[in-house]
């Protein structure tokens, strides 16, 4: 079943590790929440710039052409945000009126980017139906696509995977299935798209270049906020004419910006150092996901095999507890929390009533982690199991 997204929110205002001296409030719902780092800071104070627009931003073209080289393209777009980037890359790729694109029925680009997609581009959205791996079933697809389509037909233009899956809880697709994939694609001459919003996140859960997951790919885009910590961008790669297009598009949904080297300093920062250290952040992600599935409990379950990269989910039976009410216990701190000196705020985030999605990031400290476990404990085995296990 699906329902409106579902945050958790404290009665405390704002986040950040120590709200007072008596509340630790700990933001796990998502790396978006992730903040600027020092280096970051100082790198976009000090950036020269120019109007980008006119392609006259040193800085901006600097990290276009560097993260164009790191992935083994030719070109690179720097645009506000991952939404954008996809949407710029179904425009370019979906030129023809009457087109459908594929995309699986969990990813981004068909649960949360307002059906852009039809919406402003025109094009039909085709689900394919996501495993838990974040994958879907490529005989499905070969089934879809429309062969020589007649006068009641759209025109099959595009494949949309995303890598690593978010709502699947941060999975890595596998290379081997992306090969698969490109094949079809390339033999029904539709084009293939990678959201890879947290690519760099799956480059180092597989120890991998990241160029390795996008050599198929006609365009791929990855976010410079979220994992790695910018304030915002995103960055749209792919062959010089792609580019040349995804330019123009960018500026008629306003994605044109001035001196833009200023945010796009924060960004060069994070391709220089905020890379290797994710394997930080999954370490930590996988530290909490381990805790939690020690304790056994009969009402929720992590699947540790899943647990890949920055994020993970805990799976609960709806009928017994919800993701809401789980999300509401996690920000709440009880009598007996406060009487115990547990007094630990975590926030989450659901959007289906049988998981919470829980993230790190960058801010996010071993002593945070230390934290979260001793909350999630309580909650699950002093509030829930005590109450509903009777
Ligand atoms: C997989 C994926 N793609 C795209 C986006 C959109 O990015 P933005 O919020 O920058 O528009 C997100 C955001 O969380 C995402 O998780």
């Amino acid at each position: 079943m699906y329902q409106k997204c579902s945050y958790g929110k404290s009665e405390l205002n704002g986040s950040g590790d120590q709200i007072n001296n008596r509340i630790h409030e700990i933001d796990l719902r998502s790396d978006t929440v992730s903040r600027p780092t020092d280096a970051m800071r100082d790198a976009m104070k000090n950036a020269i710039v120019g109007d980008d627009v006119y392609g006259e931003d040193p800085t901006v073209n600097q990290l276009e052409e560097k993260a164009a080289a790191m992935l083994g393209k030719e070109s690179g777009l720097f645009v506000p945000s991952g939404t954008m980037a996809n949407l710029i890359a179904i425009m370019v790729h979906c030129d023809k009126r009457g087109s459908e694109l594929f995309c699986g029925d969990r990813s981004h680009t068909y649960l949360f980017e307002q059906g852009g997609a039809s919406q402003i581009a025109g094009v039909l959205l085709s689900t394919l139906v996501n495993k838990s791996d974040g994958t879907f079933s490529l005989d499905e697809l070969e089934k879809k696509i429309r062969l020589n389509p007649d006068v009641h037909e759209p025109f099959s233009n595009l494949c949309i995977f995303e890598n690593t899956h978010n709502i699947c809880g941060g999975r890595v697709i596998p290379l081997d299935w992306i090969d698969g994939l490109a094949e079809i694609c390339k033999k029904n001459k539709i084009k293939l798209h990678m959201d890879g919003a947290r690519m760099f996140n799956a480059a180092v859960a597989m120890k991998c270049d990241a160029k390795e997951l996008v050599k198929h790919c006609d365009s791929a885009c990855f976010c410079l906020s979220k994992s790695l910590s910018c304030p915002i961008g995103s960055i749209l790669v792919g062959s010089k004419e792609f580019i040349q297009k995804a330019r123009r598009m960018r500026k008629v949904l306003g994605g044109g910006m001035r001196q833009v080297g200023i945010i796009a300093a924060a960004g060069l920062v994070a391709l220089d150092h905020m890379i290797d250290r994710l394997s930080e952040d999954h370490a930590r992600a996988y530290a909490i996901a381990e805790a939690i599935h020690n304790l056994k409990s009969p009402l929720f379950t992590v699947d540790l095999k899943s647990v890949e990269t920055n994020m993970f989910m805990i799976y609960m039976d709806p009928k017994i507890i919800t993701a809401r009410e789980f999300i509401h216990a996690m920000v709440t701190v009880s009598e007996e929390e406060r009487n115990n000196d547990l007094n630990i705020i975590v926030k989450c985030c659901s959007r289906f009533p049988e998981w919470v999605r829980f993230t790190v990031y960058n801010q996010i400290t071993d002593n945070d982690v230390k934290l979260v476990i001793k909350k999630v404990t309580f909650v699950i085995k002093q509030q829930f199991e005590q109450t509903l296990l009777k």
